[in-house]
């Protein structure tokens, strides 16, 4: 099928690509110049592990395409993703603007009747007021031709994205007509059915179930995203309360949480306790999420306090960076990791950024390095000193910072780390070192909810 993407975003891009990956002709735009330039030169203006591969291999075999021309591509085919940002305003809403602007778009340049698929993450109702939307700008411009909405939610991961679209547990679509669910069971056919060969793999997924597709009225299939994103948050903030009992009792985070997670009602993931979530989606959908259940008269008590959990998760970090430099200022700290999370360039309300930006604010020097953030790091910030390796940002530093958990941090030798440190202390903002084993290696080491001390087991028995 021929398919256009509106946004060429982390979900306008994967999906643009994967659709293309399972036999689509794609089309994709967007109104950022910057953005289409570095596409259209055959880059990717995003970091995303396997996606370079995927475009690459559909712009060669002409399934895929990146064009500035918005109305070539409204006109490139009779489905359309809407795929742009919907920021946060400054009062938590969803920015519905460029959505807005999609509808405007659309109903100027068809040529053709339309099915319109909202894909970036919104508020339900907006698929009832996008419909409003495309049939008063279809009125005014006395269009003769159809628009029609669905609703296809992207649950996908940054980092993991492209097998989350290739290879997903459910596929939720909202519709109102059967012309329009048959389009996009047509569309998702090889996926719903895992026949194609995976791209990841060079041969057909074998260990991958097959999705299971849900079909819903339009306002149910937005609010399951939002529903989802906002129970991920919650897991990830109860986790978080639970550390900080755990440090204020001298219990093991570690062990409660696998204990809990082993529960197969409460499952093992997204209990990982740190400096909290970050990125693009869960803030914000969190936000947009709390303002319309509230507006909708719904007690959103229990959304407020996911929401502050987070918000206090770097500044309860920082005191434990006071509490172990006592003065902060003109001390060297060492940052490793600065994207939201691994495997991304990502730093949209990335928590390493809060947290350097709080070191800066007490007058300390800090010393960052990322595999794949810094060129984006170090637009917002100008002060800080970006190292080629961690070895080099640890050096002559009196605190170590791991903020982002990277695989290759795991790999360091941290002997040679600890060598080179004013003071061999480490605070692990992700619970991703072994305690014991860098207090072996002489580091002062604090994690989150975790104790002091490893007790010395025979002596407890
Ligand atoms: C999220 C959802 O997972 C995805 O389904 C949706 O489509 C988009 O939003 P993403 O933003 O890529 O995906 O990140 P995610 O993996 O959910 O992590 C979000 C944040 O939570 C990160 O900052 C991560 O470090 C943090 N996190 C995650 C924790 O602090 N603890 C955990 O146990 C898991």
């Amino acid at each position: 099928m021929r398919v256009s993407i509106l946004g060429c975003g982390h979900v306008g891009l994967v999906t643009g690509a994967c659709l293309a990956e399972i036999g689509h002709e794609i089309m994709c735009t967007d109104n950022d110049v910057t953005k289409m330039n570095i596409l259209e030169r055959g880059g990717l203006p995003i970091y995303e592990p396997g996606l370079s591969t995927v475009v690459d291999r559909n712009l060669r075999a002409q399934r895929l395409s990146f064009t500035s021309d918005l109305g070539e591509t409204v006109r490139f085919a009779d489905v359309i993703f809407i795929c742009v940002g919907t920021p946060p305003l400054r009062n938590g809403d969803a920015d519905l603007t460029a959505m807005d602007a999609a509808a405007k778009l659309i109903v100027t340049e068809a040529r053709t009747s339309k099915l319109v698929i909202e894909k970036s993450t919104v508020p339900a109702q907006t698929g009832q007021r996008l419909k409003q939307a495309l049939a008063t700008y279809a009125r005014h411009s006395i269009s003769q031709f159809s628009f029609r909405v669905a609703s296809n939610p992207e649950f996908l991961r940054e980092g993991t994205a492209v097998f989350d679209f290739l290879h997903p547990e459910r596929i939720v679509i909202g519709v109102e007509d059967e012309a329009a669910e048959t389009q996009l069971r047509k569309i998702y056919l090889p996926i719903l059915e895992q026949r194609f060969p995976c791209p990841l793999h060079d041969s057909i997924c074998p260990q991958t179930p097959a999705p299971v597709l849900v079909v819903t009225d339009i306002s149910s299939s937005e609010l399951i995203k939002h529903a989802c994103n906002t129970f991920l948050a919650l897991k990830i903030s109860y986790a978080n309360l639970i550390a900080d009992i755990c440090e204020k009792k001298g219990a093991n985070v570690d062990q409660v949480i696998e204990a809990m997670g082993l529960d197969p009602r409460i499952g093992s993931g997204f209990l990982r306790p740190g400096l909290g979530f970050g990125g693009f989606c869960l803030p914000k959908d969190i936000q947009a999420f709390t303002r319309m259940a509230e507006r909708a008269g719904v007690d959103v008590a229990l959304l407020h306090a996911i929401e502050g959990i987070n918000r206090h998760r770097v500044e309860s970090f920082m005191q434990k960076l006071h509490q172990a430099l006592w003065v902060v200022k003109h001390k060297h700290v060492a940052v490793l990791g600065l994207s939201f999370k691994p495997d991304t360039d990502d730093i949209r309300f990335a928590p390493a950024l809060e947290l350097i930006r709080q070191i800066l604010d007490a007058g300390g020097e800090v010393r960052a390095y990322d595999p794949q953030a810094m060129e984006k790091a170090k637009v917002e910030l100008p002060t800080v000193k970006f190292c080629e390796s961690a070895y080099e940002a640890a050096q002559e530093a009196e605190a170590l910072i791991v903020a982002t958990e990277w695989e290759e941090f795991r790999r360091l030798d941290w002997a040679l780390i600890r060598e080179t440190m004013s003071r061999p202390l480490i605070l692990d903002g992700r619970n991703f070192l072994q305690a014991d084993a860098m207090r072996a290696l002489g580091f002062e080491y604090y994690g989150v909810g975790r104790p002091l001390e490893e007790p010395a087991r025979e002596a407890i028995s």
